[in-house]
């Protein structure tokens, strides 16, 4: 006995054929438009930041080969992997939503021991302290590190749905919580300042306005809180002023004392020196006249 779904064009097989093709393939069909389009959307957004550094992998790879080359002591490091481990933390992410987690395989293969009473950290003393590690050649900052002078003043962000970095724009540094720079530095910070020990200095600029390190400072946030107690026996503040002033903070001023407490608090002892000497002697390079840079004074 024949049926009527024998027979492939009969008129009910048409009908069920045009109700499949409205009621299913057209909003699948839009659905997955719609996703893409937004997919696409998201990836172009316009972030307030620069985007990533022209030749960023080239830059990387070139500084990762120079360090190691020039600091054997480091050991091996596979500058590739290093790449890749940046790239494993930032592709296929939004640039929003990146953390300090993400960067730990990074972290793990620019692994480095720093020696004893060598770490220098700063704040608002960018120039100058990078003058003063490059002149003394006896003390490090972060961007004297391995993981930090291969990244040191490079942007970089990926994009939520796709394997590249974003050239055309990524978050500036404020511009949301957990965005793919500010989480590298978090990172690249609390690494160092785990890693540091015995006297630890940190370069603060007396001149500044509002204070030696703000409440929000990487210094306060990041750095202190990261430091093992048992491995830091002090904590010694170098406070410079400029040359020709002003001299707004001192040791024993406001926001100085305030970081003290901060430091005390966290067990780590303290000290703190006005106008450190050898740093000055590097300031007076420029302006060798001045009453400050005589060798003698009365
Ligand atoms: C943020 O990242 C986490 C882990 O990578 C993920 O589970 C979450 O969905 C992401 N959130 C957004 C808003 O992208
Ligand atoms: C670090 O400095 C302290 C105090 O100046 C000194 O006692 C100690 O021996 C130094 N440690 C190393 C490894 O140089
Ligand atoms: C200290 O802060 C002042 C005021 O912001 C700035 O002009 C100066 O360059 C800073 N000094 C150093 C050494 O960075």
């Amino acid at each position: 006995m024949a049926t009527h779904s024998n027979s492939r064009c009969s008129p009910r097989a048409w009908v069920i054929g045009i109700i499949v093709t409205i009621c299913v393939i057209i909003p699948i069909i839009s659905l997955i438009a719609a996703y893409t389009a937004n997919q696409r959307k998201e990836d172009t957004h316009i972030w307030k930041g620069q985007g990533t550094t022209q030749n960023l992998q080239d830059i990387v790879l070139g500084r990762c080969y120079n360090y190691v080359t020039m600091n054997p002591g480091i050991g091996k490091k596979n500058c590739d992997a290093i790449w890749q481990a940046l790239t494993g933390a930032v592709y296929k992410k939004n640039p929003c939503n990146i953390t300090q987690e993400d960067y730990k395989p990074l972290a793990d293969l620019a692994l480095q021991t720093i020696p004893c009473n060598k770490t220098l950290l700063w704040s608002k003393t960018n120039s100058l302290v990078h003058r003063y590690t490059k002149a003394s050649q006896d003390l490090l900052t972060l961007e004297d590190t391995f993981l930090g002078s291969m990244f040191d003043s490079l942007m970089w962000c990926g994009m939520s749905y796709s394997s590249e970095m974003n050239y055309d724009s990524c978050p500036a540094w404020n511009e949301c919580d957990n965005n793919a720079i500010s989480a590298f530095w978090k990172m690249a910070s609390a690494t160092f300042a785990k890693a540091s020990c015995g006297v630890v200095n940190v370069m603060l600029n007396g001149s500044a306005d509002g204070g030696v390190a703000r409440k929000e400072s990487i210094l306060r946030t990041v750095e202190v809180p990261s430091m093992n107690v048992n491995a830091v026996s002090e904590v010694r503040l170098w406070i410079i002023d400029d040359l020709e002033g002003p001299d707004k903070n001192s040791c024993d001023t406001e926001s100085a004392v305030e970081l003290k407490d901060y430091i005390e608090q966290h067990k780590l002892p303290f000290s703190c020196i006005d106008n450190y000497r050898p740093v000055q002697l590097l300031q007076c390079i420029e302006t060798p006249d001045l009453p400050a840079c005589k060798l003698c004074k009365s």
